[in-house]
């Protein structure tokens, strides 16, 4: 471990020769001090990981010095010394940004040595809480400084503030969470939970217990008492995402729950209060699906307090290079690799594309090709090879990386690549199975089996 530094201000020279032993024998480095000024130089020249500062120094005096520290923003734990006639200060001092203070003479070595342990923990805590708070932004940026992305920033700004219903829509892709989780972290309940609820991902028998949980033995399977995720949210946000698919047995409870932010457990007798802001997303038209009488009219209108539609990604195609960019970036830190250019060709046909699958399909094609292409240059012939902007149906899907296993990106890619090849060969299926060195027969047995027309293919062209 590295040593610790502590730095000592004292216009005592006993004190700071007292302390300086304590600290040296318990494996510190010492820095001394016998003035307000003298401190700032010290830690000017070298930071400590540490400060005891007493509270009554000769002119610039310890309060003072501890304001100069903060104004030039050294995030330096500092605890304040003070003999008895002005112990208030020192805890007056607290309030100002000190971590403690100290009474002289001190009690005893133990409590100098705990006060400088607590203080060199809670700084490690802070820091790691700050790295922790910085990964996180991370995690959760939105790129794009298009005119929709402008005007939906600026929607999720006023809907944070509040703590009204928000509905999110938009094309599958388009970036419905990240808006969710955006508007969670930038609203008062930031603190507090942001809980997801995929309503499609979940088999209908559980849906009630997972949204408000159940007493143990409730069900057959219910060994535990399980906490819901109404209750998990309290005092932040819950997301229900893909609400378009939730039963109209679930839309009942949902929405009696929204009336009275109140619930039970399943199997439980006791009414369990939250205070939770709700926010929906779904892909479906819900209007269609009201008229269609597959969603409660009533709810829709609960839900749809604040609507939020996320732009699909054509219709704000100048934020293409900068999500290309970032994405790039991000997957090849996160693989070790060497970061990849792409030339302005490769940039331009990529930007022309549709996305029909929108960003989610644009960041797979750049964790494909991030991955896939050995050099550092990433040029029109590698998205081509690659088949990135050849086949919009696999592509919507999420490309070989959405599937699961090897066998379902294998047939994904022959598609791909038999797709690509017939285009080069203009469709001559007999040259092409020569070509990719294959028998006839199989090439249109591969095609019929992957549904590869010509027609077909023009068509979406
Ligand atoms: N503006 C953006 N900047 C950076 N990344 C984004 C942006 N929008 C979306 N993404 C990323 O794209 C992916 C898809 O976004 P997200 O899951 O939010 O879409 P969605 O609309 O919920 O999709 P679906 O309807 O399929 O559930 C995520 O990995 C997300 O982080
Ligand atoms: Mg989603």
């Amino acid at each position: 471990m590295n040593k610790k530094s502590v730095l000592i201000v004292d216009d005592e020279a006993g004190i700071r020769e007292s302390m300086t032993g304590i600290f040296e024998d318990e494996g510190f480095a010492v820095m001394t001090a016998a003035s307000g000024e003298e401190a700032l130089e010290r830690i000017a020249e070298k930071m400590p990981d540490l400060v005891f500062l007493d509270v009554w120094l000769p002119e610039m005096d310890g309060i003072e010095t501890l304001e100069r520290l903060k104004e030039q923003k050294y995030n330096l734990p500092v605890v304040m010394m003070s003999g008895h006639g002005n112990i208030e200060i020192a805890v007056k001092a607290t309030r100002h940004g000190a971590y403690d203070f100290l009474e002289k003479p001190f009690s005893s070595i133990e409590r100098v040595m705990l006060v400088a342990r607590l203080a060199l923990e809670r700084q490690r805590l802070e820091e790691e809480n700050l790295l922790l708070r910085a990964d996180a932004g991370r995690r959760w940026h939105m790129v794009g400084s298009s005119a929709p992305m402008l005007a939906l920033r600026e929607q999720i700004a006023l809907a944070a503030q509040g703590s009204a219903r928000v509905l999110i829509l938009g094309e599958s892709g388009t970036g419905k969470e990240l808006v969710a989780r955006v508007l969670h972290e930038q609203s008062p309940r930031a603190m507090g939970a942001f809980i997801e609820v995929n309503c499609a991902a979940i088999p209908q028998e559980l849906i009630e217990s997972e949204l408000f949980g159940h007493e143990k033995g409730s069900f057959t399977g219910a060994l535990e008492r399980k906490i819901g995720k109404f209750e998990l949210a309290n005092n932040g946000t819950l997301f229900l995402d893909e609400i378009g698919d939730m039963s109209l047995q679930t839309q009942a409870k949902v929405l009696r729950i929204m009336e009275t932010q109140e619930f039970q457990r399943v199997g439980g007798s006791k009414n369990i209060k939250v205070d939770v802001r709700i926010i929906a997303a779904t892909n479906k038209n819900l209007m269609e699906e009201v008229k269609k009488g597959a969603f409660r009219e009533d709810l829709f209108y609960r839900l749809n307090v604040i609507p939020i539609t996320v732009p699909p990604l054509r219709d704000r195609s100048e934020d293409i290079p900068e999500l290309v960019e970032y994405f790039a970036e991000s997957f090849a830190a996160e693989n070790g690799l060497r970061p990849k250019r792409f030339d302005d060709h490769a940039l331009r046909v990529i930007q022309e594309h549709p996305w029909p699958g929108n960003i989610r399909e644009l960041k797979n094609a750049v964790e494909r090709l991030v991955i896939m292409v050995p050099g550092q240059d990433i040029t029109r012939k590698q998205l081509e090879t690659l088949g990135i902007l050849q086949s919009p149906e696999i592509n919507r899907s999420g490309g070989y990386f959405a599937v699961r296993t090897l066998r379902e990106a294998r047939d994904l890619f022959e598609r791909d690549f038999i797709i690509h090849k017939l285009q080069e060969n203009a469709w001559n299926v007999s040259r092409t199975a020569e070509l990719i060195g294959i028998e006839r027969s199989n090439l249109h047995k591969k095609m019929r089996a992957f549904g590869i027309t010509e027609s077909k293919e023009q068509d979406e062209q």
